[in-house]
């Protein structure tokens, strides 16, 4: 078996490990001194594209078009590019053992990895119905999707099962996102999830209310208030029927179940703290263990705007964290420092002809502002959060380049709001004056 040493090494090959690539490179890595090693088989790229442009019945996007650092305006790093700036890209490598005393790595095929640095960047995974024993929810065609792997199981099956009956479960952001992108691929889409509304983590009811009368439009069927607690499969081991909690039960060709992630810190279990899950780290993403830092999904970093410990689940953070602990390991090499991380969280989707962005923090009492009626042929409404008198979060669909800026404006400074209805009634004019 073979022994690598590198200065450092980044596990994973997702989003926060391509801004992490990006950024030493920037700052000049020597050859031989940085690898970046993957359990995927592809060099990183914007994962976010998967649910999205990747499932277009009609141009769809394929790497190398979404690797990263595209979806930032950056370099697109193909996998030719980290050979010429120097880094080593080991892909379809599972790292199965981590010893953070020894500062080594072992892959699932024997060969060990020795770094002076580690960046633990491991994302999340798929919460599981078999992981939660619902029956029958082992048969084929019922579908995932994290990895570039899982988009191509779910393109194949999009296209063995042409125009047939999708169930999907959940109503996050792959219950809404994959349902549109189903619709799209002209299936006969229902959705169901456990929540009186989808998206409860994010929207109030009212936000809700306009996203479920649009997929309604659409020709999605929303199923709210239960769970599938069963499945069916014909004599072929393909999934066949979906039983709900209660009661009914659907005809399904495929499934597609997206109900939450959970982070990969499983291979540092006992060797670093943890904390809300994830890994804990500080202002510059290192942990409790010297040398060795987290970024992305994994990481529970202080939010210092709201002065809390959080883990963040999305791409705009995947991105900062990666580069804010990389330009930390650079600048206390050189004896320096950098700013502490003082994030803002920032999250979006896209679906059908929509698009939303949310800044802030989705706290305290709430006002909707604009037009709201899910049947208007260019929606564009919006939402903030009060908590203490203060505008602490902002929501948008359809907002423009400028309103979208004068969102993360108002979430950032958290300007008074003298009224609840005065805020209704001036609606982004209001943002739009921070
Ligand atoms: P990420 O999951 O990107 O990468 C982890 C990498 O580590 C993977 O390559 C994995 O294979 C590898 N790995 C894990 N364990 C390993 C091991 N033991 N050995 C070797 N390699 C290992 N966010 C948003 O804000 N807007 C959006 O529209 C979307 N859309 C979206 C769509 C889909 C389908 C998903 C799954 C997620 C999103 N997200 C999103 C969330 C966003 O993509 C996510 O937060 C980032 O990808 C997290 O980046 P990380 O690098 O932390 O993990
Ligand atoms: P999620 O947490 O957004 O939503 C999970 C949903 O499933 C919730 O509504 C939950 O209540 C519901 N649910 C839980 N158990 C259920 C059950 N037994 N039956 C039916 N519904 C059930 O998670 P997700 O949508 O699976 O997304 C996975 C990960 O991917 C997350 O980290 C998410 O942030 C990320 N992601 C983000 C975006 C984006 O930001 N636009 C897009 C896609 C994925």
């Amino acid at each position: 078996m073979a022994e690598k040493s590198f200065k450092y090494i980044i596990l994973g090959g997702g989003v926060s490990a391509g801004y992490a690539a990006k950024e030493f490179a920037s700052q000049g890595v020597k050859p031989g001194e940085l690898a970046v090693i993957s359990k995927e088989a592809v060099a990183p790229y914007e994962r976010p594209a998967l649910s999205k442009g990747y499932l277009f019945p009609e141009g769809a996007a394929r790497l190398p078009g979404f690797h990263c650092c595209v979806g930032s305006g950056g370099e697109k790093l193909l996998p030719e590019s980290y050979k010429q700036k120097g880094i080593e890209l080991i892909l379809s490598t599972e790292i199965v053992k981590a010893d953070l005393s020894a500062k080594s790595l072992v892959s699932a095929a024997g060969d060990v990895f020795k770094y002076q640095t580690l960046i633990i960047a491991t994302g999340s995974t798929v919460l599981r119905l078999t992981d939660f024993g619902v029956k029958g929810a082992d048969s084929k065609n019922i579908l995932y999707l994290r990895e570039i792997d899982d988009a191509d199981n779910l393109v194949e099956a999009i296209k063995a099962k042409k125009g047939g009956k999708a169930v999907v479960v959940g109503g996050g952001y792959i219950g809404l996102e994959l349902s549109a992108a189903l619709r799209i691929n002209n299936f006969d889409v229902t959705m169901v999830f456990p929540e009186p509304w989808c998206m409860p983590r994010l929207f109030t009811a009212d936000i809700a209310a306009f996203y479920e009368t649009y997929y309604t439009n659409k020709g999605v069927k929303i199923i709210k208030g239960t769970v599938a607690s069963g499945f069916t499969a014909h004599s072929n081991g393909e999934v066949k029927e979906v039983q709900l909690k209660d009661g009914r039960s659907l005809e399904a060709d495929i499934v597609i179940v997206g109900v939450g992630a959970k982070p990969l810190t499983s291979l540092f279990k006992g060797q670093v703290e943890e904390d809300k899950g994830g890994i804990k780290t500080d202002a510059f993403f290192k942990t409790s263990v010297p040398d060795v830092y987290a970024v992305g999904d994994v990481a529970t970093f202080p939010m210092k705007m709201y002065g809390d410990v959080r883990r963040v689940e999305h791409v705009d953070h995947s991105r900062k964290s990666a580069e804010q602990a990389v330009k930390a390991i650079k600048a206390a090499e050189g004896g320096g420092s950098v700013e502490e991380y003082d994030y803002l969280p920032f999250f979006y989707s896209r679906s059908f002809d929509l698009s939303w962005q949310f800044y802030g923090d989705n706290v305290g009492d709430s006002v909707l502002f604009g037009d709201s009626n899910p049947s208007n042929p260019k929606p564009c409404f919006g939402a903030y959060w009060i908590q203490g008198g203060k505008v602490v979060g902002a929501f948008m669909e359809g907002g423009s380049g400028d309103e979208n800026k004068a969102l993360a404006k108002v979430a950032k400074t958290r300007p008074v709001a003298e009224s609840l209805d005065e805020l209704t009634k001036q609606g982004i004019s209001f943002a739009a004056k921070i």
